[in-house]
């Protein structure tokens, strides 16, 4: 699970688009919800395209399955992350908290949906929880 810059200020950030909940609380869930599923989930936040590129190409060595990710900015401005799951070819989720649709006109554009497995957006943090529950019915029944 990849969370991109500004997430670490969720349940500060604007509630009114990314609501209360904090990123611990966030993946909390998702760690119960895997362990439940018997799956090993491994997250984390950078503010840094850097450190969210170099995770990605860790997939290549490390048995990833399957990317959850929020770009959160970087949504609509890298296509350096963009390449970079690309280049490892891992399948990958691409979740936003909001419904970027319906926000500002730079929002509309995604630099990851049309390589994604899926996109959901404007479901708040259960989104995530939606994606998780994907990626283990996925695992179970490869295509
Ligand atoms: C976001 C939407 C992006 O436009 C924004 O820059 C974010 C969060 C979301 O989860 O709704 O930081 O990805």
């Amino acid at each position: 699970m990849l969370h991109g810059p500004n997430l670490n200020l969720l349940g500060l950030r604007e509630p009114q688009h990314y609501g209360r909940d904090t990123l611990d609380d966030i993946n909390r869930r998702l760690q119960e919800q895997a362990a439940a599923a018997g799956i090993e989930l491994d997250a984390l936040q950078s503010n840094a395209e850097s450190v969210l590129i170099d995770r990605i190409h860790a997939c290549l060595g490390d048995g990833t399955d399957l990317v959850i990710i929020n770009p959160a900015a970087f949504t609509h401005t890298s296509v350096a992350l963009r390449d970079a799951l690309a280049g490892v070819k891992v399948p990958f989720i691409e979740v936003h908290l909001s419904n970027v649709h319906a926000r500002e006109a730079f929002r509309h554009h995604s630099y990851f949906s049309d390589l994604a497995v899926g996109v959901i957006c404007g479901l708040g943090a259960h989104g995530y929880e939606l994606a998780l529950a994907h990626a283990i019915k996925r695992l179970a029944q490869p295509a």
